[in-house]
């Protein structure tokens, strides 16, 4: 079966919802590919995977060691890599550059940048050129130094009104899909009903085309979550209990057991000559 494409997401709008979750590494990526449409390699891996206080000090090297991993380990889903930050602002060249070299490293087959208005040319330039664009407005993490928190967007109506104008641009430009990050409901549906694709959200309330989590989150990995987040499972303390089972039955000898070790292989000697 081939993979999902870009426009078949595209055409998915105001239709049967689009799944997707982020991914980091093969084994999750072949444990989400047959239930989600579209799996992300989010910048998030930053926090999530290497420890870091934001996105911003994620490199391409780490987006495409990652996006080779989560292509590698899956057959079925649209695979998206994020554009990390600082490699795709400065000019629609160097945007192109990053893209075009994401995708030929990872077989990955659409990108994500952030940002509205402002990089609504860049998004123009890429599609145009072959690139598929997801865009991502309302939070855009990247840009943290200059929000100053990671609060909810367009609560209020200027705010609103940036917002939906950000979408608008991005969704002209040619984006096969549109993330709308931790924004009001009102300003959510709004967009979904002006723009023509998809849109994706992640606490972007439930008039979005589709949902989006990062996975360590809903599975109860991470140790803050947002409001937005629903934790599905609640894999943290149960990894933790497993650990300290695993650390008292070492200290107690108890572990491994007779069904964890080899016996030696018994062989035949050889029968003397006489
Ligand atoms: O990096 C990420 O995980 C993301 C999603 C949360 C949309 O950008
Ligand atoms: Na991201």
């Amino acid at each position: 079966a081939r993979r999902i494409t870009a426009p078949q997401i595209q055409a998915r709008k105001g239709g049967e919802p689009i799944v997707s979750l982020t991914s980091y590494h093969a084994h999750t990526a072949r444990l989400l590919d047959r239930h989600v449409d579209v799996i992300l390699v989010g910048d998030s891996l930053g926090m999530v995977m290497h420890g870091m206080e934001t996105t911003v000090p994620v490199t391409v090297e780490m987006m495409i060691v990652h996006g080779r991993a989560v292509v590698r380990g899956t057959k079925r889903a649209l695979i998206v890599v994020d554009l990390p930050f600082g490699s795709y602002e400065a000019s629609h060249t160097e945007a192109f550059h990053t893209a075009a070299r994401v995708l030929k490293e990872t077989g990955a087959g659409a990108v994500k940048l952030e940002g509205g208005r402002r990089m609504a040319e860049t998004v123009r330039f890429l599609v145009d050129r072959g690139v598929p664009v997801m865009g991502h407005v309302g939070l855009t993490p990247q840009a943290i130094n200059t929000l100053g928190s990671f609060k909810a967007r367009g609560r209020d109506d200027a705010e609103a009104s940036i917002i939906l104008d950000d979408a608008r641009a991005i969704a002209e430009a040619g984006a096969f899909s549109i993330v709308l990050e931790a924004i009001a409901e009102p300003l959510a549906r709004r967009i979904t009903q002006e723009v023509a694709p998809p849109t994706i959200g992640i606490g972007g309330s439930p008039a979005c085309d589709g949902q989006i989590l990062v996975l360590e989150d809903m599975l109860g990995l991470g140790d803050r979550v947002p409001k937005f987040v629903k934790k599905y499972a609640n894999l943290g303390p149960d990894i933790e209990k497993a650990v300290a089972s695993y650390a008292d039955e070492v200290r107690a000898r108890t572990f491994p057991a007779a069904e964890h070790t080899y016996a030696p292989r018994l062989v035949e000697k050889p029968a003397k000559a006489s």
